[in-house]
């Protein structure tokens, strides 16, 4: 058995040169399959708002949620490194709120770190408490989900010199405070290049081309299972929803055809047991009046 994955592996590999495999999961089975294939990371995300729960944004999701489905993700894990998003305003208050919402997941759901979004004064000061008492902490920058109303849209960050000077800077902040590693969003492939060519924590990539240190995506889209839309950085691995509807269709044709279930999918009885059985229940019907 290979020894379980840690902030220190994540790092080893990015000085190795060997690539990050990161995806989401948000329930015990498919945290297991993740685990089997070799996955690195396995980050419970806030996306589970939008692509289990149906919201049309990431804000809905609550803490009880969000340990909810860590927990059943952590029971499925055994080699990868599983991390839980903090949820829209579990941690902007304060540090107090932030601590007390991180600790949650490692206590109560066996995460083994958290990711917040964005490099704000407040982040870096709870960055710093938090790994400080052991919790590590992922960053995550460029097209921020949670802040989508603030940036007009899930649009590419980084695009202006400006822009990408302050994407480098929050990412140095963040390497600064103590992050293990960083998500970068949607940002063009060169901004994501000199992020990752000048920080020493792997940068982890989702639209931001091949050259971070590794890659996540959200597991229901590389599957094809959550089909509303389609992001452009996003590569289809299977047609799940496909599979299951074809699926269920042959059940229903089973169902309504009775031919399902068949013999060896029931409890049939012994024939002469069955047959005692059957005139057990006609003497029952005729004593009870049933038949007459
Ligand atoms: O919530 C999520 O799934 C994420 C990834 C897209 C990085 O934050």
């Amino acid at each position: 058995m290979s020894k379980a994955v840690s902030t220190l592996t994540l790092q080893k590999y990015k000085r190795d040169g060997r690539k990050i495999v990161a995806l989401t999961a948000y329930d015990y089975s498919m945290a297991k399959i993740l685990d089997k294939a070799g996955v690195d990371l396995i980050l419970v995300g806030d996306s589970l708002a939008m692509v289990a729960l149906g919201h049309r944004t990431t804000h809905a999701v609550t803490m009880e949620e969000m340990l909810h489905h860590t927990r059943a993700v952590t029971r499925g894990v055994t080699n990868a490194m599983v991390v839980a998003d903090l949820p829209f305003m579990s941690y902007q208050v304060d540090v107090i709120q932030a601590i007390t919402n991180a600790g949650r997941f490692v206590k109560e759901a066996q995460a083994h770190a958290v990711k917040l979004e964005g490099a704000t004064r407040l982040n870096l000061e709870i960055i710093e408490r938090l790994v400080g008492m052991g919790i590590p902490v992922m960053g995550h920058l460029g097209y921020t989900p949670q802040a989508i109303h603030g940036l007009g849209g899930a649009r590419v960050q980084g695009r202006s010199a400006d822009e990408a000077v302050k994407l480098i800077d929050d990412a140095r902040a963040l390497e600064m405070a103590g992050c293990f590693s960083v998500v970068l969003e949607m940002v063009p492939t060169a901004v994501a290049k000199a992020v990752t060519e000048r920080v020493k924590i792997p940068t982890v990539g989702i639209g931001a081309g091949n050259v971070c240190d590794g890659q996540i995506l959200v597991t229901d889209d590389l599957m094809g299972k959550f089909t509303d839309f389609l992001p452009r950085f996003v590569r289809r691995y299977a047609d799940l929803s496909q599979v299951c509807q074809d699926a269920v269709g042959k059940y229903a044709e089973d169902v309504k055809s009775a031919n399902f279930p068949n013999a060896s999918e029931s409890f049939l009885l012994p024939k002469e047991e069955e047959e005692e059985l059957m005139r057990k229940l006609a003497q029952e019907s005729v004593s009870s009046g049933e038949i007459c």
